[in-house]
């Protein structure tokens, strides 16, 4: 039997804060398949995740398919400083900061080094991004808004990789997070956002690069099809994504996590041993239309039928 066995392997997961997003999915993925996790957590996230895990609220989703429950340390972590400083006054006297310090990539490598022993890395995730002016259009989006896109969401891939690549076993692997709209027009997906999974992709292929010659490390990114994770639930039209993409993708069906989760394990494992630089679709296929099928006079020639196959559900006229 071809499994992906991950059994003896290391992960850091860094961008989970609850059990939504794609993060926590992927961590769940590579606990399935016997990895040891650990994730990044936003600091103004951290007190609040905290408590829902001891509240139990996120028991049911913790359950493992032997029965047993995920477990994993928590390390705070602000993907935008490097370095403490790095960090402004006003954060660093944040209560949420000051509850949770070591927060900065450098320090969280670093910890994370001690905690391991004699033990070494092999699988880093990055799923986090995020923009202060993700609602509006890139036309009215400030510069320090845009370079805030930026720095979060696409420079903290280069600086995870510098710190986290010392740390990680040759053979190992790291994962980021892409969407369509770094290469394609995704009207509502603002503040900079486009340019910061643009320059995300692009960082990916050379780091992949770089850190394949440097330390046998592999890089690789899943271009994901829409989630109702909070984080795109904070950019406000989510649920007409959803509902689009399901009406005009090749597979008519909704996107779930662990779906994303499940390639993302076969990226991080042996498995795909000479598979890096590379951005694999993981949004039924959406990624490869041209036209809405679902838009008037755009279901022509044999393929009609097609559309009003299950799963497909045709917008009234
Ligand atoms: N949800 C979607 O539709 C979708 C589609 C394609 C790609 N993605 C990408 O997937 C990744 C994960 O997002 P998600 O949708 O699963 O949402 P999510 O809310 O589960 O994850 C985003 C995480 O990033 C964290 N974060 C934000 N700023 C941070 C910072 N400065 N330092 C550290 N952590 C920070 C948040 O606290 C959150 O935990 C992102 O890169 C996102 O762009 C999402």
């Amino acid at each position: 039997m071809l499994a992906i066995d991950l059994k003896g392997k290391t992960a850091f997961v860094a961008g989970v804060a609850d059990d939504q997003g794609f993060g926590f999915a992927i961590a769940k993925a590579l606990a399935e398949a016997g990895a040891e996790i650990a994730v990044g957590t936003w600091p103004p996230a951290c007190n609040l995740f905290r408590m829902a895990l001891e509240r139990g609220k996120f028991d049911a989703s913790l359950v493992l398919a032997n029965g047993g429950k995920m477990a994993f340390r928590i390390y705070p972590m602000d993907a935008v400083y490097d370095a403490p400083a790095d960090v402004p006054g006003e954060i660093r006297e944040d209560k949420r900061y000051r509850e949770n310090p070591n927060y900065t990539v450098e320090e969280v490598a670093a910890q994370l080094k001690a905690d391991l022993g004699g033990r070494r890395l092999d699988i880093l995730v990055h799923s986090l991004a995020n923009a202060p002016e993700v609602k509006k259009p890139l036309l009215e989006t400030s510069r320090a808004g845009y370079l805030a896109a930026v720095s979060a969401s696409a420079y903290s891939l280069v600086s995870l990789s510098r710190h986290f690549a010392p740390l990680m076993n040759p053979g190992g692997a790291i994962l980021t997070l892409s969407f369509l709209a770094g290469d394609r027009v995704v009207p509502g997906y603002g503040g900079g956002m486009n340019a910061a999974k643009a320059a995300l992709e692009s960082d990916m292929r050379v780091l992949a690069y770089e850190l394949g010659r440097a330390y046998q490390l592999r890089l690789n990114a899943i271009s994901a099809g829409p989630l109702a994770s909070r984080a795109a639930r904070a950019i406000g039209f989510i649920d007409r994504m959803l509902d689009y993409t399901e009406r005009n993708q090749p597979l008519a069906k909704k996107l779930e996590a662990n779906e994303v989760a499940s390639a993302a394990a076969f990226l991080c494992s042996p498995l795909a041993s000479a598979v890096t630089a590379t951005i694999l679709y993981v949004d039924n296929g959406y990624h490869a239309m041209g036209v809405g099928v679902d838009e008037k006079g755009m279901q022509g020639g044999d393929s009609t039928s097609l559309h009003t196959r299950p799963g497909f559900v045709p917008r009234a006229p």
